[in-house]
């Protein structure tokens, strides 16, 4: 007797585990599901009144200005391919064809930037843009235009620095330094669209290419404890380093934010293309060490650099530490971030692939909160609030910016991917 009254409580204690795990399953599921729909549901509101508003096909919204009303770019920006990026995700996930049409039409205002080799940025502009449109319109006229474009990325490659120059020869804000050949972490971001051409084209030139600039990168930009120069300056004729610099960062040693996501994101691209295990290695480590800097909020969402206002980090620039109190985050590196690690988690080992995801997770849940995603009506028609362009020259901070906006839709197109499969 006593054996079937233990068996009637295993049993009954089996079945109320699994009815726990079921309800929270379901809670989980139902959660996330709702922070998903409730994202769209606001960008589909949003973007309805951008769209009302930003009507000039060569004037792109990137941002909030000074006096608060809506900030559009030129074509020559490198923002300008975030706004159709954006409407291409709209769409993915509507799959309403109005959304198709109005991507279209950003995206196609794009088209000359393809000879555009006045800076690095053409990964940003061309891939986000017509690299959407591709992927999910699958009309092949949309290829040559990215072929063409990675062309005129490549035409600022040198082989003695084995980079794309980023920017052509510039002086520092404070006017004390000239750099010739500049190079910032960012441009791991542009790569994406040279595996792509050499894909397209079965011509290794643009990867080769892609290749040897992750490599220089990994060398000079990665510092030992995997934290990140934002610019390194080349002697274009040897190939030597002559400076390590910031330029949106707190100082030169200091962890710029948004810097470590583009590296993070990137080097996790480069080992999708290339499988070669160092890349993935320095994007863990890069990481690893933002999601365990003590420095990084219980929220994830990062100050828009770690270490502002420490001591043993010298700005160049005029910081006064009381211009802005608190000390603003960056909801932009936090959407980079939360996008890159629920590619990366993928090709990680059980361990990591948990860290990873559930980091993303709370960054998501976090960026979806009242305190960062827009009251539809408000925020000059752009989803997150608060993020930081450019400390340095006091330029849009605390305010949303359209590549927050870009990564975030992306973050959570891959999230729903990851929960449905
Ligand atoms: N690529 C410039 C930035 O991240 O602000």
């Amino acid at each position: 007797m006593p054996s079937t009254k233990l068996i009637s409580t295993v049993k009954n204690l089996l079945l109320a585990t699994v009815f726990i795990l079921l309800s929270s399953f379901i809670i989980i599921k139902h959660k996330d599901t709702s922070i998903i729909n409730r994202v769209f549901d606001t960008a589909v509101k949003q973007y309805t009144g951008m769209l009302e508003e930003a009507k000039d096909l060569s004037y792109y919204p990137r941002s909030t200005d000074e006096n608060g009303k809506l900030k559009q770019v030129g074509i020559n920006d490198w923002t300008g391919g975030f706004w159709p990026g954006s409407l291409w995700y709209v769409y993915e996930y509507t799959q309403d064809d109005f959304w198709k049409q109005s991507a279209l039409k950003w995206t196609k205002s794009l088209e000359k930037n393809q000879y555009n080799n006045t800076h690095h940025d053409l990964g940003f502009m061309m891939y986000c843009s017509y690299g959407n449109a591709l992927r999910l319109t699958k009309d092949s006229t949309f290829s040559p235009i990215l072929i063409q474009s990675a062309k005129s990325l490549i035409s600022r490659y040198s082989p003695q620095v084995k980079s794309i120059k980023s920017w052509d020869e510039r002086k520092s804000y404070n006017k004390k330094h000239t750099w010739k050949f500049p190079v910032i972490i960012d441009n791991m971001m542009n790569l994406e669209l040279l595996f792509f051409a050499s894909n397209q084209t079965k011509d290794p030139v643009y990867r080769d290419i892609a290749i040897k600039h992750a490599e220089t990168a990994m060398r000079n930009h990665v510092r030992p404890d995997y934290s990140s120069f934002h610019m390194i300056n080349y002697d274009e004729r040897t190939g030597e380093v002559l400076d390590r610099k910031t330029v949106q960062g707190f100082s030169d040693n200091s962890l710029w934010a948004r810097g470590q996501a583009w590296a993070v994101y990137g080097f996790t691209v480069v080992y999708r293309e290339t499988k070669d295990e160092r890349f993935l290695v320095t994007a863990q480590k890069m990481a690893d060490f933002y999601l365990n800097n003590p420095k990084l909020p219980q929220d994830k969402i990062p100050f828009w650099d770690f270490n502002t206002g420490e001591k043993g980090y010298v700005p160049e620039w005029d910081y006064d530490p009381n211009q802005y109190q608190p000390t603003p985050k960056d909801a932009s590196a936090s959407a980079i971030m939360a996008s890159a690690l629920l590619e990366l988690c993928t090709y990680s080992n059980q361990k990591l692939k948990a860290k990873y995801f559930n980091e993303a997770e709370i960054m998501l849940e976090t960026l979806s909160s009242k305190k960062y995603l827009a009251k539809p009506g408000t925020n000059n028609h752009f989803l997150l609030k608060s993020s930081v362009g450019n400390m340095p020259r006091k330029s849009e901070v605390n305010v949303p910016i359209i590549y927050a906006d870009y990564y975030f839709l992306e973050a959570l197109l891959r999230y729903k991917n990851l929960k449905e499969n």
